[in-house]
């Protein structure tokens, strides 16, 4: 299943935001070259998709440093939980002996950061919005 971005899932810093955008897109593109067996091409995007969420990371990590969240700890181990997963599935991917193997790790990798980053955004980066000068559900002006 395709991943959605939707409103609600917006915090209101734009550099957040467009990076879930971003994400989004990237996680969407892994599907659709598992969906057309593209090995060569699901391969090149699981890799940039995972460069962009390690650069991700950091960003949000430095973003709520500046604006004193003060749950960003917690936060920060959420995100090497997920970073820890993501290799473990990537060295899978590696090393599968073949196509099928590696398309269906690729897949398991493509869902559950899909889900993973819905319910991430929508349960953890959303605790933000009070340092972030916004209420929930308002949009960046
Ligand atoms: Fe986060």
């Amino acid at each position: 299943m395709p991943v959605q971005w939707t409103e609600q899932m917006r915090t209101g810093h734009p550099t957040i935001d467009s990076d879930h955008m971003q994400l989004v897109e990237i996680i969407n593109l892994v599907e659709q070259a598992v969906i057309e067996r593209n090995l060569v091409r699901a391969d090149q995007i699981i890799f940039a998709l995972l460069a962009y969420v390690s650069g991700h990371f950091a960003r949000e990590e430095a973003i709520q440093q500046q604006i004193g969240f003060p749950d960003c700890a917690t936060h920060k181990q959420k995100h090497a939980i997920m970073t820890a997963f993501s290799t473990h599935l990537e060295g899978q991917i590696r090393d599968a002996s073949t196509d099928s193997r590696k398309l269906a790790c690729l897949s398991q990798l493509q869902d559950a950061l899909g889900d993973w980053l819905i319910k991430h955004i929508l349960d953890e980066d959303m605790k933000m919005l009070p340092y972030l000068g916004r209420s929930a559900g308002v949009s960046a002006a």
